[in-house]
């Protein structure tokens, strides 16, 4: 593991599929950002729709579709990749959601 990497959760604490937010500093500025755990798998990504630059979530922690299949943006309904980010339907014009590093390390995850 990288020195760098700084510690968000354990991987257990998140149901398979999940979203959940945090707040981290990227260099000294501080990033809302969120993790997708699917199956054994997570994914991050800056809390910022590409549209309209606005946070994703419909509840505090909700970022995925009803399906659970994509990462769905409250505010106009744009949905994205679960796996890369990428807009696949909506507003955002080919777009992607800007995504944050992280890695699980003996069942903890951790962004660097
Ligand atoms: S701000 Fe996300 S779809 Fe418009």
């Amino acid at each position: 593991m990288a020195q760098n990497n700084h510690y968000l959760c354990k991987l257990s604490e998140l149901a398979d599929p999940s979203s959940k937010s945090f707040e981290i500093k990227i260099g000294r500025k501080k990033t809302d950002i969120f993790i997708i755990r699917k199956e054994d798998e997570v994914y991050a990504y800056q809390n910022i729709c590409p549209h309209a630059q606005a946070p994703l979530e419909w509840n505090p922690d909700e970022f995925l579709d009803e399906q659970k299949e994509n990462i769905i943006c409250a505010m106009h309904g744009a949905k994205f990749n679960i796996h890369n980010g990428n807009c696949i339907s909506g507003p955002c014009g080919g777009a992607a959601l800007t995504r944050v590093a992280v890695e699980i390390v003996d069942g903890e995850v951790f962004y660097t």
